[in-house]
């Protein structure tokens, strides 16, 4: 396909960076998964704005591989709708014919090897037709046993490298069960493909605002000073959801918040936070950053979670003035499952920048609304040189960076309330990102497929990382599958979690409102 070039539409905001100006090699994208949910809400839409932007290459093909047996037509009919359905832009009739109309489909199992023969055909044509090899990303948007399958026949076929041209896998999430299968899964995907072939993909590192943390941390001299353990009393991370499991027992019954949430989003976070400033945004320096971190964090011994973790489901009640059935008695979801909705951990960075400051992270379905955010508190103020009337209102500084919904980064500050007496409240200093670039940022997939195009690893978690994301979550998942008698705590529909999560923060700390 030859991409409509969008000169009138590439600047329609001057503020904001148009993607179009980063090179991109020609290219033939191939989702595994094609007809999936993923695809259908997330993937096709992203491919849609990078072509209203311009930003896909100007020779770009597409196939989809999935099982249902159907011609190309129906296939770009569904991908159609998709686009029509959950872009966040409008789509323009012109750019969209152009994208879907010469989309591909090869049906056919996973396991089948005529898929990867009908395959590797379909792309030598496209790169007869081009009259040059197109790079090639197999991106693996299917339920998790099949990652290995498919690396494994791509290898097979011979589809895993090519002789002029690059070659990259995208592997979705979950990338691996507990730390013996990622291991296993890396060495299995290893075996086939380079590690800089793999992009392992966690669609929080692709949004604005998690990069934005990088840009407030290392872009400004103000906060670089006190971002360690003389000035930081404590950080809360938190990525609550107002939505149930939506139809999804079937993954989440088997996964649960921790690995679902904790392990990779909200661990990334907390590396991009707590890393040491990288000498370069670029794939190796950042990651080898990240890793750092991730390995400065200690963790638990089995007996020792109990302490430092709860977990929770959600129980049955009304929810927005709508009644809602328990995590238990939703489809799919056993009786008497023990799979937690919610979880919060209680993490030590041990280094010397660290050293004593605890990190509470927390996630739930289900709950009061959707926010992620991460909240920084710096310890009080050594010494109070107002009256006792005009010390009750001082509190500690805290930065909040708030990744969704409006996006932005606020700081809190004590002010003297106008009048003749010197009174303290705190007040906010705020920078949103709507207003400040009156824009819609992209979509995280947009950013990251355009990445995996252009071969760029920055925003996409290595093996090692991965290893150690597990290792850090593993003993809380052998600990919560052993205890098989502990009854699980059920919070209310609409809440702020259980009220045992309280007994993480130690103190006279409380969990911020959500
Ligand atoms: C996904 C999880 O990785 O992230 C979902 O599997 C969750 O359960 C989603 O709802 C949240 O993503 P976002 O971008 O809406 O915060």
């Amino acid at each position: 396909m030859m991409a409509t070039t969008v000169e009138d539409r590439a600047s329609e905001n001057p503020l904001v960076e148009g993607l179009e100006r980063l090179p991109v090699h020609p290219t033939a994208l191939v989702i595994f998964g094609g007809t999936g949910d993923l695809a259908h809400r997330k993937l096709l839409p992203a491919l849609y704005n990078l072509a209203h932007e311009g930003a896909l290459p100007e020779r770009f093909e597409m196939v989809g591989v999935a099982r249902r047996d159907q011609p190309h037509e129906d296939f770009q009919s569904m991908a159609r709708q998709s686009i029509e359905r959950f872009s966040r832009r409008k789509p323009d009739p012109a750019v969209l014919q152009g994208l879907v109309s010469d989309m591909r489909y090869v049906p056919g199992a996973f396991d089948d090897d005529s898929v990867y023969a009908e395959l590797g055909r379909t792309l030598g044509e496209f790169d007869e037709r081009a009259g040059i090899e197109l790079d090639r990303i197999f991106y693996l948007s299917t339920a998790p046993q099949f990652f290995p399958v498919i690396a494994g026949k791509l290898g097979t076929a011979g589809l895993n490298r090519a002789e002029k041209a690059q070659t990259r896998i995208v592997i979705e999430k979950p990338f691996g069960y507990d730390l013996a299968s990622a291991r296993r899964l890396n060495d299995e995907v290893l075996s086939v493909f380079d590690e800089s072939q793999v992009f392992r993909i966690d669609h929080y590192l692709g949004k604005e605002t998690v990069q934005n943390l990088m840009a407030l941390r290392f872009a400004n001299a103000l906060f670089e000073p006190v971002w360690n353990r003389n000035f930081i009393d404590n950080v809360q991370i938190t990525a609550a959801e107002d939505i149930g499991i939506e139809g999804r027992a079937g993954y989440y019954e088997g996964a649960g918040a921790l690995r679902d949430l904790v392990q990779n989003h909200m661990m990334q976070l907390l590396a991009l936070l707590t890393m040491e400033p990288p000498v370069a945004f670029e794939a190796k320096r950042l990651r080898d950053e990240k890793l750092k971190v991730l390995e400065a964090i200690v963790p638990p011994t089995v007996s020792e979670v109990s302490s430092m973790a709860v977990r929770a489901q959600y129980g049955p009640g009304v929810f927005r003035g709508e009644p809602v059935p328990a995590y238990r008695e939703e489809e799919g979801v056993a009786p008497d499952s023990r799979t937690e909705t919610y979880a919060a951990l209680r993490v030590h960075v041990s280094n010397w920048r660290w050293a004593g400051v605890p990190f509470y992270l927390r996630t739930g379905k289900r709950l009061a609304r959707k926010v992620t955010e991460i909240a920084v508190t710096l310890k009080p103020v050594p010494h109070l040189a107002f009256q006792s009337s005009g010390s009750v209102g001082v509190q500690a500084n805290q930065v909040i960076l708030t990744v969704q919904p409006d996006e932005g980064v606020s700081v809190s500050l004590g002010a003297k309330i106008p009048g003749p007496r010197m009174r303290i409240r705190p007040v906010n200093m705020e920078f949103r990102y709507g207003t400040s670039f009156v824009s819609e940022s992209p979509e995280a997939y947009e950013r990251l497929i355009l990445d995996a195009m252009r071969g760029d690893a920055t925003l996409f978690t290595r093996n090692d990382e991965i290893e150690a994301l597990w290792g850090i979550i593993d003993p809380i998942l052998t600990a919560w599958h052993e205890d098989t008698t502990t009854p699980i705590p059920q919070y209310e529909p609409g809440s702020a979690g259980p009220a045992e999560a309280d007994t993480l923060l130690g103190g006279d700390r409380t969990w911020r409102r959500l």
